[in-house]
């Protein structure tokens, strides 16, 4: 269930746009990892590639908030240290799992709720932002 960058998820700013395109990569190579077993190594590397990524673009989208002085800046904060608590919770769920081998029902349990935790966000609450950088 690969994620694709579609571009209603376009935001109108290139740095958010590309981080975005990034982490969608970075998604589908967690997913690919989980569903190889022959890359079982690499699944602590992608983790954390995500993991890191994640606290970098959530600084930059938060610093240019701050330069436009967005409105819903506080709240829009408050959600990505929601996401930063939820994507612990998801890799712990991966970690808990050990050396074992992930079914096909993890592997898809498991990508689903990264998608949910990246395209809901996008979707509610990076649009809004969209609006404010863009007027549309
Ligand atoms: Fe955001």
């Amino acid at each position: 269930m690969t994620l694709i960058w579609r571009k209603q998820l376009e935001i109108g700013d290139e740095a958010i746009d590309t981080d975005h395109k990034y982490l969608i990569c970075l998604i589908n190579t967690v997913e690919l990892t989980l569903r190889t077993p022959q890359n079982r190594e690499l699944l602590p590397t992608t983790l954390a590639q995500l993991e890191e990524y994640t606290h970098t673009h959530f600084e930059r989208e938060e610093s240019i908030m701050l330069a436009i002085r967005y409105s819903r800046y506080d709240q829009h904060k408050i959600q990505h240290q929601l996401l930063l608590k939820e994507l612990a919770a998801i890799q712990k769920k991966i970690e808990a799992k050990g050396d074992g081998e992930f079914t096909e029902e993890e592997c898809t349990a498991i990508a689903t709720l990264f998608r949910h935790w990246l395209l809901d966000h996008l979707v509610k609450e990076d649009t809004q932002l969209r609006a404010a950088l863009t007027g549309k």
